[in-house]
């Protein structure tokens, strides 16, 4: 039988991620994939994570199943992280997920299950697996604009597109940080697009997976508070990856916002069924852990402040990265890094400027023109700097803007 399988498409992130652990140059440079690093090259385990997991593995007495929203605990942590105060969270459900892709793909389910053949809108450029988990779940995608050929976010094109959203369309939209971009809109063109969802009757869809590392915690919820207080419905995929460093534990939730408890009642088995049938329930320790950490003060208050010099490490090294780019004459790239945020980058290569980058500095970054920024070492930013330099130097042809 398995004879008859058609040779399937290989991840390209993860193809990249294997050429480059082949690649025998020292000085390579592993920006493909978008995990935090420290001064030294390590993806750390945090210090709040870590005396959680310790309290943990003294107290626990059992590993019984849990039920299938997961840990409720963490639940009503994530709700009151996210959304802050009584008068939101009195509105919401959350379910634990396995990290912010199995929010991803419940929540997809779930807009499939309400309204079968729904479109859903993603940006253009989107997060890789956006149109994958979406189409998996069956429903229909179209795109928006997101940035303009300068690198500028370009509202102007994201409101026309979206304009076009009717009611029970659903936009996907990423809370803070834009993967790939690190172009985020600003705070007005969130309004904006609050009065056009208001106005058509289209279901915001929030994707949460780098709040706290673009302008602070709540500067980054800011926009998906902002939905919340603004709609009836709002649906949120929460990654507690990036913020929590626990990218192999796959910790996340999906919230959803309604307008009546019996409405959140049944999206709460809704989702409670979509988990049945994937995966029963999700695993229990890292979100044991965030709870821990959220419902202790001194915990909290530690993983917080972990998280701003997690935040200040990206920005100096984006700082550091323009500064050097500036003094090799690459105004331009400079001004437009400049503007960028969290832990991604977008560089204007072709993916074949991105290969011969590869090729000629050993420095590797997605086909799409994303770098790793939170990826690099702060002594190894000169070498980047001159990498990209060199690379765009080449023929134009090679460019995307
Ligand atoms: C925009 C965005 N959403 C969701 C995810 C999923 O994160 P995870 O499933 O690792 O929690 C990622 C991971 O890179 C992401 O960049």
């Amino acid at each position: 039988m398995l004879e008859l399988l058609p040779a399937p498409p290989v991840d390209p992130l993860w193809d990249l991620a294997a050429e480059f652990a082949a690649d025998p140059r020292p000085e390579r440079l592993d920006l493909v994939l978008g995990v935090y690093r420290d001064h030294t090259g390590v993806t750390p385990v945090m210090a709040a994570v870590r005396q959680a997991e310790i309290r943990l593995a003294e107290r626990s007495d059992t590993k019984e199943y849990l039920g299938l929203s997961g840990n409720t605990a963490f639940n009503r942590a994530m709700l009151s992280l996210v959304l802050g105060g009584e008068e939101r969270t009195g509105r919401a459900t959350a379910v634990q997920t396995v990290a912010g892709t199995g929010a991803l793909r419940l929540l997809a389910d779930l807009v499939r299950q309400t309204r079968p053949g729904a479109t859903v809108w993603i940006s253009d450029p989107a997060y890789v697996n956006h149109r994958p988990i979406l189409e998996g779940a069956g429903l229909t995608v179209r795109t928006y604009r997101w940035l303009e050929a300068t690198g500028r976010p370009d509202t102007a094109g994201l409101l026309e597109d979206l304009g076009a959203a009717r009611h029970g369309d659903v936009v996907l939209l990423q809370g803070c940080c834009h993967n790939p971009t690190g172009v985020d809109p600003s705070f007005g063109a969130w309004e904006e697009l609050a009065g056009l969802a208001e106005t058509n009757g289209w279901v915001p869809f929030v994707d949460l997976a780098y709040h706290g590392l673009g302008d602070g915690l709540d500067a980054d919820l800011r926009p998906t508070r902002m939905l919340a207080d603004r709609l009836p419905e709002v649906l949120i995929a929460v990654s507690c990856s990036k913020n929590f460093g626990l990218y192999s534990d796959r910790t996340g939730c999906a919230i959803v916002l309604g307008s009546s408890r019996q409405t959140l009642r049944h999206v709460e088995t809704a989702l409670q069924n979509a988990a049945r049938t994937l995966y029963s329930m999700p695993p229990d320790h890292g979100a044991a852990v965030v709870a821990t950490v959220l419902e202790d003060e001194r915990l909290r208050a530690e993983w917080r402040a972990e998280l701003d010099v997690m935040r200040h490490r990206i920005t100096a090294n984006r700082a550091d990265l323009v500064a050097h780019l500036r003094a090799l004459g690459q105004e331009e790239q400079a001004r437009c890094l400049a503007r960028q945020k969290g832990m991604f980058s977008m560089l204007p290569l072709t993916s074949d400027g991105m290969r011969r980058m590869r090729r000629q500095s050993g420095i590797y970054g997605t086909a799409s023109g994303r770098i790793n920024i939170a990826g690099v070492p702060a002594h190894r930013i000169p070498f980047l700097a001159q990498g990209i330099a060199t690379a765009l130097q080449t023929p134009r042809a090679a460019r995307s803007v």
